[in-house]
């Protein structure tokens, strides 16, 4: 596995020092939101596959009380290494119809086209969750990504394929603990 890495454009210390202060960033203005009136919660809403280790990694760091619903999302499918268009394959642990309490946090690994995180915002506004932010762990430097709005972005990366730290290459090399780009030979072949 370790073969097939070309560059390592994130080192897992960097993404660690970065998702922390990413952190103490939401922990402060969800904090702030919900110290209001009510009871107030916090709900996570990871994207599968690609944001369960820097979900598991952020919300460690998270100091609130807080509820997780996953959904699942595909836009690579296979060996491909350029989006076909997002889509919802399941919501493993239904949304709440009613998310009118709380502070909704949608969660994802890379904005790339902006197709993703898109369709499930607009998937939880449904809810009518008292407030709604995004976070990613990484953003590809590409107009359409750049110009989504998003709340909060670790790193803004070129626009290459990576993997790790999440991302996948036909379902391979997320356990990488660095974010890296592959060897051309291995992804030669890719969306043929
Ligand atoms: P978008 O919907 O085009 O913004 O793409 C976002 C989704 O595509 C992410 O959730 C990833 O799963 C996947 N993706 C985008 N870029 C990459 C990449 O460079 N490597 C691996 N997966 C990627
Ligand atoms: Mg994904």
């Amino acid at each position: 596995m370790n073969d097939d890495i070309d560059q390592v454009l994130i080192g897992r210390d960097d993404l660690d020092r970065r998702v922390t202060e990413v952190a103490r960033q939401i922990a402060g203005d969800i904090g702030v939101a919900a110290s209001g009136v009510g009871a107030a919660e916090i709900t996570i809403v990871p994207i599968l596959t690609g944001s369960i280790i820097f979900v598991s990694d952020l919300i460690r760091k998270l100091p609130l009380p807080m509820q997780i619903h996953l959904v699942s999302v595909s836009a690579y499918p296979g060996r491909s290494t350029r989006s076909r268009g997002a889509r919802i394959r399941s919501q493993l642990t239904s949304l709440p119809e009613d998310l009118a309490d709380a502070h909704v946090l949608v969660v994802d690994d890379i904005l790339d086209t902006g197709g993703t995180l898109g369709i499930v915002r607009d998937l939880v506004l449904r809810s009518r969750p008292r407030s709604l932010r995004t976070c990613v762990l990484l953003r590809k430097r590409r107009p359409a990504a750049m110009a989504f709005p998003v709340d909060y972005v670790c790193f803004d990366i070129p626009d290459v394929f990576v993997v790790g730290c999440g991302l996948d290459y036909n379902g391979y090399y997320r356990n990488l603990p660095d974010i890296v780009t592959l060897r051309q030979e291995v992804t030669a072949g890719a969306d043929a």
